[in-house]
């Protein structure tokens, strides 16, 4: 694989504030990759934050070893089991609020969420896609860049909003595709900048709740 730079390199974060963490909880549905590169970054001290838990909808997926490895709790909600959209929300809330959890972050939630999660969190639900939004939203996002010949991707950490991978753009970053990329190698390259944007943006976040603590 090749480690071809971005062509906007996202500034790189500074050592935060260690007081007021702020606590996430996670979202995803598959690799878990995003989730790892969150837990790094709070390790590294470049992101000021506690992982309270993650919630997967789908059994046996790797983000749940993830977890465990680092000892973070992991809730299974299983959408089959609920009738409704909403209804799943709300057990997602429900499981947010048991943990005190003050931003939610979508790392590869593969589910529509409702107006139930966003009335109780707001605009600090935070989601990662992999373009540069708005180009590309939906499922498919690198298959649909590789069919419009773009020659440049990348993805995009934004506010969540009742549209679909819309929202407030919190950070980006390009990435070049390749003439012999398929969707797995550039999926990769577009990987390496999502896990140096998906922590940044948090902290952005983070660091606006800890202003709004320390005003208190
Ligand atoms: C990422 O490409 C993200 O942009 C999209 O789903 C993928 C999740 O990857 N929403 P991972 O599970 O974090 O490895």
């Amino acid at each position: 694989m090749t480690d071809t730079p971005s062509l906007i390199s996202p500034t790189p974060t500074t050592r935060s504030d260690d007081r007021f963490p702020a606590i996430l909880g996670m979202m995803a549905s598959g690799s878990g990759s995003n989730f790892e590169a969150v837990a790094r970054s709070i390790d590294n001290g470049d992101l000021n934050a506690k992982i309270a838990v993650l919630i997967h909808n789908k059994p046996e997926i790797k983000a749940i070893e993830r977890a465990h490895q680092r000892g973070i709790p992991t809730v299974f909600l299983d959408h089959r089991n609920y009738p409704t959209r909403e209804e799943l929300d709300r057990a997602i809330v429900t499981t947010f609020r048991a943990h005190q959890v003050e931003c939610v972050v979508m790392a590869g939630w593969m589910r529509v969420i409702t107006q139930v999660l966003i009335d109780a969190f707001g605009d600090r639900i935070i989601n990662i896609h992999p373009s540069l939004l708005p180009s590309f939203p939906g499922i498919g996002a690198i298959e649909q860049a590789l069919a419009a010949k773009v020659k440049i991707t990348g993805c995009t950490v934004h506010l969540v909003s009742l549209e679909v991978d819309a929202g407030p753009i919190l950070v980006q970053a390009a990435v070049p595709v390749l003439a012999d990329d398929t969707a797995a190698t550039l999926h990769a390259r577009v990987q390496i900048q999502e896990h140096l944007i998906l922590p940044q943006a948090i902290e952005m976040l983070a660091s606006q709740l800890r202003l709004a603590q320390l005003r208190r």
